[in-house]
């Protein structure tokens, strides 16, 4: 799993000769130690005139103590845009005269975010000039280099107070592979609680399927340093390696395939108390090409990654076991958004998992709950390693951080869908990607 061509070019040797013969140079990306603030630097925001998230912006770095610049050129952590004013083509030059200054200013493993209004529904001008702002925020994500990550975030009218836990996870290295995103924050299917920033999720209960290992094991333990009690799931044949994830995390297991007949109802009858957080973390790959692909190939993958978590939602949401301010969070993938040669089936149901998502997000939003989907590119687990060299070198450096990402930045992003203050946040499907060149 180690990245050796990160080690050599990050050499003092690599530095010196990567550039001169133009090999990708793939930055040390930050990510979220114990203790440390939302931002490790200055923050500089700025707004398009008539922007309305000012207000917004100001209080949140003020109660994330977020200095900002001493002088106008010194190095700044993140910038932060205010878009939301720009109501015409003619004034998206705002977006010229607040980056082209600023932009060489921003470090390392920094971070850009532009705040915009989402476009349906607006006037046609203002629409075209909002949607406009994915070409800007998807191409600098692209040119920026040095682990920058960058983002746009759409917030509704009337949603404005929505969007604080989307800039702490965006601001801060939670998001270190999360690059090019556009993601949506919208009216608040719950009230927003008052929240301890530093265990969001204190009192929570939260269901973890196949997390024995890889993705799901971080997650886990990611959900459980946010103060989580957790139930984890994965196959009998891997209660081994459960009880280790469990007993570390102090959690409660269940051994069960989730494509057994009576699985949604086993897993219900555990869950009885109730559950805040669903995470469908378990999937499998079974890659042939569709010629070479035979029916039970076909269905057991799609029993697993789709079908079974239909059922399991259909049994909690059924059973009303779903909390007030619950969240169902879906693990999908790349190969979901862009396809991939030989994975039609798992494509299909990693497709799927998105619809899902699409569809029950207005379900969930009348239940007072939400869901999510991550969709991670190429991430650093057993199941990369063993990939043959070329593909899995393609795979690291072809996106905007030239490196793959870890199972935590999956996991980081999983619990900002799943904190309480996330309430704004539905039907999301947001990549964990580096920025991949593959998919939109
Ligand atoms: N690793 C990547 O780069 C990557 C990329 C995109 C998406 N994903 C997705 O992330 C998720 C986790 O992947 P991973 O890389 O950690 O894989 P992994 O194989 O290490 O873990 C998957 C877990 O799911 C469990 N599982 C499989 N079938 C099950 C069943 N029928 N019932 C209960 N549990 C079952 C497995 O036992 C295993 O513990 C999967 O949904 C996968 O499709 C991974």
């Amino acid at each position: 799993m180690s990245d050796l061509y990160s080690r050599v070019v990050n050499s003092p040797p690599g530095r010196f000769v990567a550039p001169r013969v133009g090999l990708p140079q793939p930055a040390k990306l930050e990510r979220q130690a114990p203790g440390t603030p939302v931002v490790a630097g200055a923050v500089l925001s700025g707004a398009a005139p008539g922007g309305r998230l000012d207000k917004q912006v100001e209080r949140l770095l003020g109660e994330i103590g977020a200095p900002r610049p001493e002088k106008s050129d010194s190095p700044v952590k993140a910038l932060v845009f205010d878009a939301t004013g720009i109501a015409d083509s003619t004034e998206l030059v705002e977006l010229q005269r607040f980056f082209h200054p600023n932009v060489k200013r921003v470090q390392t493993s920094g971070r850009v975010v532009v705040l915009g209004t989402p476009p349906a529904g607006l006037p046609a001008r203002a629409a075209a000039a909002q949607r406009a702002l994915e070409g800007f925020t998807r191409s600098l994500g692209k040119e920026i280099g040095r682990g920058i990550a960058v983002q746009l975030v759409y917030v509704a009218e009337g949603a404005e107070r929505e969007v604080e836990s989307t800039l702490r996870f965006l601001l801060s290295p939670r998001s270190a592979y999360v690059s090019g995103q556009v993601i949506e924050v919208g009216a608040a299917v719950a009230k927003t609680p008052a929240i301890d920033w530093s265990q969001p999720l204190d009192g929570k209960i939260a269901l973890v399927t196949g997390a024995s290992r890889g993705i799901g094991a971080a997650i886990a333990t990611t959900l459980h340093r946010d103060g989580a009690g957790l139930v984890l799931l994965d196959v009998p044949a891997l209660a081994g390696d459960l009880a280790k994830v469990a007993t570390e995390l102090d959690a409660e297991t269940i051994e069960l395939d989730i494509t057994e007949e009576d699985a949604p109802g086993q897993i219900a009858d555990r869950l009885s108390g109730g559950v805040d957080i669903v995470v469908h973390n378990a999937g499998v790959t079974r890659d042939r090409t569709i010629a070479k692909m035979p029916e039970d190939r076909w269905t057991s993958l799609m029993e697993i990654n789709l079908s079974s978590e239909e059922r399991i939602d259909d049994e909690l949401l059924e059973r009303d076991l779903l909390r007030e301010n619950g969240r169902i969070v879906c693990v999908s993938s790349m190969s979901g958004v862009a396809g991939n040669s030989g994975q039609t089936n798992y494509a299909t149901s990693k497709a799927g998992v998105i619809g899902m998502v699409e569809a029950l997000a207005p379900e969930l939003a009348e239940r007072k709950a939400t869901i999510n989907a991550v969709a991670p590119g190429f991430i650093e687990t057993q199941m990369t390693a063993a990939m043959p060299i070329p593909i899995r070198e393609a795979g690291r450096r072809m996106n905007s951080m030239s490196q793959g990402g870890l199972p935590v930045d999956v996991a980081e992003t999983i619990a900002w869908f799943a904190s309480p203050a996330s309430t704004g946040v539905n039907g999301n499907v947001v990549r964990v990607c580096g920025q991949s060149l593959l998919g939109a």
